[in-house]
């Protein structure tokens, strides 16, 4: 249902039909109750279990599967820095490459297990987001993007470093593939409230409301060679430092919002 000001509404309907003496029907008395902050809740849940259920299987076959490539990816090196095997250096580089790609997805594959134990510290999550910088900037220009740092002070968060690099890695990468040459991302920090929240911001064309739905669900991608695992590692690794991730998007671009709790 539409609320009047557009909003989406989930509602459960409960109504009887009254019916006069002959049997013919005259009235129909109900009560709607909205039920959108149950819905939200249960898919909430619902992505959870998914994420769950995929990093328990990852984390059971992801070394059984990485022990064998690791023997392989040993050889075809050993291999290429052969006399007789240099004509064929360029398959050898491709294989390689392969591999490490498959073995990348293996990776964020085990970021998924929400169970998994996480190394926190308390830690200035701008310091992070200052030694990435240079690195997010050369990945920017590749592609002739800018990017933007806009950092206010917040408090000191319990943060694991490693993984904290990847939420924002993998935000900031969506932001760039989302937008054309000469587009900037703008990566923002600041206190509201007892948060600290940290922004990225990207000038694309937005997300359409049957995408957002999916978002962060595994697997689901809009792109040919995506993945489709970049989000749903980032919400894994928000809800391990109990953040939350909140999205705001229109066709003048996309924000993706993580707020950390702070003890302030
Ligand atoms: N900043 C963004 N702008 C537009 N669309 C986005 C953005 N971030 C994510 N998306 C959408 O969400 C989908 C899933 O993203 P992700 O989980 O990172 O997987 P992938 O990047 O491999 O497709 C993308 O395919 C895209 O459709
Ligand atoms: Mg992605």
């Amino acid at each position: 249902m539409l609320s009047r000001n557009g909003r989406k509404v989930w509602v459960r309907d409960e109504a009887t039909i009254l019916s006069d003496e002959t049997g013919q029907p005259y009235m129909i008395q109900g009560v709607l109750l909205d039920i959108t902050e149950r819905k939200q809740f249960e898919n909430e849940i619902a992505r959870l279990d998914r994420l769950n259920l995929i990093g328990e299987m990852a984390a059971g076959i992801g070394h059984e599967i990485r022990n064998p490539m690791t023997t392989v990816r040993g050889f075809l090196q050993w291999l290429s820095n052969k006399k007789e095997c240099t004509k064929y250096k360029e398959y050898y580089d491709l294989m390689i490459d392969e591999l490490n790609r498959a073995n990348s997805i293996i990776s964020e594959y085990l970021s998924l297990a929400k169970n998994r134990t996480i190394n926190l510290k308390n830690q200035n999550l701008n310091a992070i987001l200052e030694t990435m910088f240079p690195l997010i900037q050369a990945d920017a220009m590749v592609s002739d993007k800018y990017v933007v740092l806009d950092l206010a002070g917040i408090p000191d968060l319990l943060l694991d470093e490693k993984e904290i690099r990847q939420l924002i890695l993998n935000l900031i990468r969506n932001g760039l593939e989302a937008m054309p040459a000469g587009g900037a991302i703008t990566i923002r920090t600041y206190q509201e409230g007892n948060k600290a929240i940290l922004s990225i911001q990207d000038e694309g064309p937005g997300i359409n409301p049957d995408v957002i739905e999916k978002l962060g669900t595994p697997f689901f991608s809009t792109k040919e060679q995506g993945a489709g695992l970049g989000l749903a590692v980032c919400y894994s690794i928000a809800t391990r430092h109990e953040a939350a991730i909140d999205v705001q998007t229109s066709q003048n671009g996309t924000t993706f919002f993580v707020q950390f709790k702070t003890s302030r």
